[in-house]
């Protein structure tokens, strides 16, 4: 080795050992990240003219009430942040318009918000987004125990509040989980159609046994089982909504909602967190989104190892709902083969790397 380089692996070395580790965010957000490459608009964009500046929220009021913004909301918490960033990766790269769209994270009032917009901003420089607090507490004394405790997070309710979180210049929004990549055009998706009188879009899937998302007590209730009479229910997957935000006002849905888990809370009507609530008030209601953006399933079942395959038909949107989640699979280095298509969305920077 030569001298200097042995140098400056040596200062690495000191540096790493009597420094403390960079900021503040390593104390909330265990990770680091790198620094995502920068996407353009195509020249067909409608042009913004903003530019991201985080010392200034006022262009964030502008730009969120432009209407050729294309929306985007989703939830932000330490232990999913590195699904969140690989999602963000994924519908910037495969967006005709990227700059024109929108981020609208959601987190927990209690979570350090300048943690996470620093570790956002780090990795995504020019990234428009605005994070909401949602305050837990609103919605805990709604929160019955659920079989699975991880639905269970007051967090996964906030899909239920983005039409009171999000400003009222905000009409429609795409929402989405942060178990996710696109591989197509986000743009397409936040334009599916809501005919009539449609509040929101989600994969159907009318081959699953809606029966049993609710407990018998539900079902031998005529009061309460009467509440899909007359209506074509299906199951329909909450983590990928496109939500007519006026509608949604104007129905005062997110009360409706809050409705059910109040009565969840007094007899046990269902059994998952907060699906449930949302098949009640709009199963049998709904648009249908094209399963090619909801390749779903991927994080397979409770069972440890079990891999899944893709459904057959087109692929915009995989989707690792279950159990199993793609970076814990290949950080344990048992990766399911589709995980494959998950790690090049990944910004974890590998352990140790002296890259800025
Ligand atoms: C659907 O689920 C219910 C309740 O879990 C069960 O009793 C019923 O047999 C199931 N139906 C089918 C067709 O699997």
């Amino acid at each position: 080795m030569k001298p200097k380089l042995f140098l400056f692996f040596l200062f690495l070395t000191i540096n790493t050992y009597f420094l403390p580790s960079q900021s503040v965010v390593t104390s909330t957000i265990p990770q680091q990240f790198r620094e995502a490459p920068k996407f353009y608009n195509s020249p067909e964009c409608p042009n913004n003219n903003f530019k991201a500046d985080d010392s200034d929220n006022n262009h964030n009021n502008d730009v969120v009430c432009w209407n050729e913004a294309i929306h985007l909301a989703m939830t932000l918490d330490a232990a999913y942040i590195r699904g969140s960033m690989a999602a963000v990766l994924s519908i910037l790269q495969h967006a005709s318009c990227p700059q024109n769209v929108f981020f609208h994270f959601v987190a927990s009032a209690s979570a350090d918000a300048s943690a996470l917009r620093d570790t956002i901003s780090a990795s995504f420089p020019d990234l428009i987004f605005q994070i909401y607090p949602f305050r837990d507490s609103a919605v805990a004394g709604l929160i019955s125990t659920s079989i699975r405790s991880a639905l269970d997070c007051p967090l996964n309710y906030a899909r239920s509040y983005l039409a009171d979180l999000l400003p009222p210049c905000v009409r429609r929004v795409v929402y989405l989980d942060s178990d996710l990549v696109l591989v197509d055009d986000i743009a397409k998706l936040s334009g599916t159609p809501l005919p009539g009188d449609k509040v929101l879009a989600a994969p159907e899937y009318c081959n699953a046994n809606f029966t049993s998302y609710f407990t018998p007590t539900f079902w031998s209730n005529p009061s309460l089982s009467l509440t899909f009479a007359n209506r074509r229910a299906c199951y329909f997957n909450t983590g990928v909504m496109v939500i007519d935000l006026d509608r949604w006002r104007g129905g005062d849905y997110t009360k409706q909602i809050e409705e059910w888990m109040e009565l969840q809370k007094r007899m046990r009507i269902y059994e998952l967190g907060s699906l449930p609530p949302f098949l009640l008030v709009f199963a049998g209601n709904i648009a249908a989104v094209d399963h090619r953006w909801n390749q779903h399933g991927l994080g397979g079942d409770n069972f440890r190892g079990l891999c899944r395959a893709l459904h057959p038909g087109p692929v915009s949107l995989l989707h690792w709902s279950g159990k199993g989640k793609p970076w814990a699979r290949l950080d344990a280095g048992r990766p399911c083969p589709l995980d494959a298509l998950w790690a090049p969305y990944d910004l974890l920077k590998p352990p140790f790397s002296f890259d800025s």
